[in-house]
């Protein structure tokens, strides 16, 4: 009988240990998210490309000067000002995030921290052509995809569910087919001023990419 309350308590602990070290994780990811962090930034998991990866900043900065980057750009970057990091030239204008909470800052710089190359190589992978493209062709500014990206326009989650792939071709290309420009348009019970930009010039590749992964999320 003791042996099996022993067991017991081992199993338990272990499930805590576990759930414990998960949820730590996945709140520094939410708030990567929460803050608008990931519409700029790389972190092997998706993100924009206005500011640099941060696949690997773990290995070069310390958790201070995370910390001071998060609240204080400009105690490193000048704003306005072009910066070469790690090989690629990023105009300096990350905003200062001084509302942040201290629990918040922590958390987020903790997460941060933890990143290292031999991590995100194998997350490299994972993302596929068409979402690299809708970062890069910037739709990430204005759609969200599983909690990424902004509300400006409708939350693609699950747009394949509904709409086919030439009407996204469609909408990418030449959007006042489907909705007229400067009007509010209801969408999903939501309604959005219609500004969608269109992509005339989008190589056609890149069209059948971005179209062929948002006909995917149903
Ligand atoms: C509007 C775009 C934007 C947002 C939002 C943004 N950043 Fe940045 N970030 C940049 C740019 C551009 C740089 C380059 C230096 C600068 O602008 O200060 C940078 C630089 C950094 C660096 C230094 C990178 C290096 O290799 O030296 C870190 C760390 C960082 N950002 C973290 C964050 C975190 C954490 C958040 C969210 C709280 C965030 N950034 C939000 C654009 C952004
Ligand atoms: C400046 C903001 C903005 C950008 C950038 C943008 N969109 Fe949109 N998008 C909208 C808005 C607002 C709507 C609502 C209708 C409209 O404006 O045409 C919309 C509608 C859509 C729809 C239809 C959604 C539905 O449920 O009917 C799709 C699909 C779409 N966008 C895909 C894209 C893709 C792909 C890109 C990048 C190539 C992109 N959008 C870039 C704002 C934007």
């Amino acid at each position: 009988m003791k042996k099996l309350i022993f067991i017991a308590f081992l199993y338990f602990a272990i499930v805590l240990f576990y759930s414990g070290s998960c949820f730590a994780a996945s709140s520094g990811r939410v708030l990567f998210k929460k803050y608008y962090c990931i519409d700029c930034h790389e972190l092997g998991y998706g993100g924009g490309a206005v500011g640099p990866d941060l696949s690997r900043i773990g290995k070069t900065k310390s958790l201070s000067w995370i910390k001071a980057q998060i609240l204080h750009p400009g105690s490193h970057f000048i704003l306005g000002t072009k910066k070469k990091i790690n090989g690629k030239i990023y105009l300096v204008r990350m905003p200062g995030f001084k509302t942040i909470s201290s629990g918040d800052l922590n958390k987020l710089a903790e997460y941060i921290k933890t990143f290292s190359q031999k991590s995100i190589k194998l997350n490299y992978k994972k993302v596929p052509a068409g979402l690299k493209f809708f970062r890069e062709d910037n739709c990430i500014a204005c759609h969200r995809i599983d909690g990424m990206g902004r509300n400006v326009g409708p939350d693609l989650s699950h747009i394949g569910r509904n709409k086919s792939l030439s009407w996204i071709e469609t909408q990418i290309i030449n959007p006042k087919v489907h909705f007229s420009y400067g009007m509010p348009a209801t969408i999903n019970g939501h309604t959005y001023l219609v500004i969608m930009p269109a992509l005339k010039n989008i190589p056609a590749a890149q069209l059948k990419a971005i179209a062929k992964y948002l006909e995917s999320l149903k």
